[in-house]
């Protein structure tokens, strides 16, 4: 098992109608890799998550998990759909995706969200799934928060709630797309000391960020995507210390 990647990316496309946001992404994610994933607004980094665990539907190229390749077929109008509804909805609830906007269910308490998916999809007993959820919400600094609405707490302590409940499924992968760039500036810290904790554990991980610092402190390997293609990976060293690219160089000094 420990050899088997996490993540496998072969060969991916995507489009939207004819606007082709992903051009042949082949990357793997072996257990316990941070992989940071930097490029341009528009370069295609949320597309590349969102098809991860299937939010969007590949055209074509072959996405693997743990080893297991899902299941898709050829639609009737080009691209692909899913053959096997059951096969994603189980590997996608081990799939934590935590989002630029938090998207917590605001109608329910901080510890609710954190067990919904452990009681309702992995069917977990309730007792159990709180008693794992006081401890995730502890960990990530909300133990006084559990009982309290999204609504009336900041956009950190919001994001450290998802990745509370991205925990709670005990994920194979966690998938970051952009986790601090809602927040306020004074906010962006505690997110990133939670995430920072958990690199330290080897928590495979996918991070689409603007904060180049991090990504060069945490990452295992970097990708930088441009134009719906990786255009330069390495590690960050030498992604951020010595860029080949021209369109990386430029891409580093303007974030900077
Ligand atoms: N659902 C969609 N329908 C049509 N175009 C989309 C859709 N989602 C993303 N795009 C387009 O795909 C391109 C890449 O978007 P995205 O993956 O969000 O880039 P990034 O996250 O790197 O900023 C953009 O041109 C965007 O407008
Ligand atoms: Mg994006």
């Amino acid at each position: 098992m420990a050899n088997v990647p996490a993540i496998e990316i072969r060969d991916l496309h995507k489009q939207f109608g004819s606007l082709k946001v992903l051009k042949g992404i082949s990357l793997t994610a072996c257990q316990g890799d941070i992989v940071a994933i930097i490029g341009g607004s528009g370069s295609g980094k949320s597309t590349l998550l969102r098809c991860i665990n299937l939010l969007e539907r590949p055209t074509s190229g072959e996405i693997a998990i743990q080893g297991e390749p899902y299941r898709m077929k050829d639609a009737r109008h080009g691209g692909l759909e899913i053959a096997d509804r059951r096969q994603v909805q189980r590997i996608r609830a081990h799939l934590g995706m935590v989002f630029q906007n938090f998207n917590l269910w605001p109608h329910r308490t901080v510890l609710e969200n954190v067990i919904e998916v452990p009681i309702h999809v992995l069917g977990m007993k309730r007792d159990e799934a709180i008693h794992r959820a006081e401890e995730l919400l502890n960990r990530v600094g909300l133990g006084s928060k559990k009982d309290i609405y999204p609504a009336v707490m900041s956009g950190g302590q919001q994001q450290r709630a998802a990745i509370a409940r991205v925990l709670a499924v005990d994920p194979l992968a966690m998938l970051f797309d952009e986790p601090t760039s809602a927040l306020d500036p004074e906010l962006v810290g505690e997110v990133l000391s939670v995430i920072r904790d958990l690199a330290a554990e080897h928590r495979t991980m996918l991070l689409v960020t603007h904060e180049m610092a991090f990504a060069r402190d945490v990452a295992t390997h970097v990708v930088f995507l441009r134009e719906g293609i990786i255009e330069e990976q390495g590690p960050p060293d030498q992604i951020f210390g010595d860029p080949r690219s021209p369109h990386l160089k430029q891409f580093i000094s303007s974030v900077a």
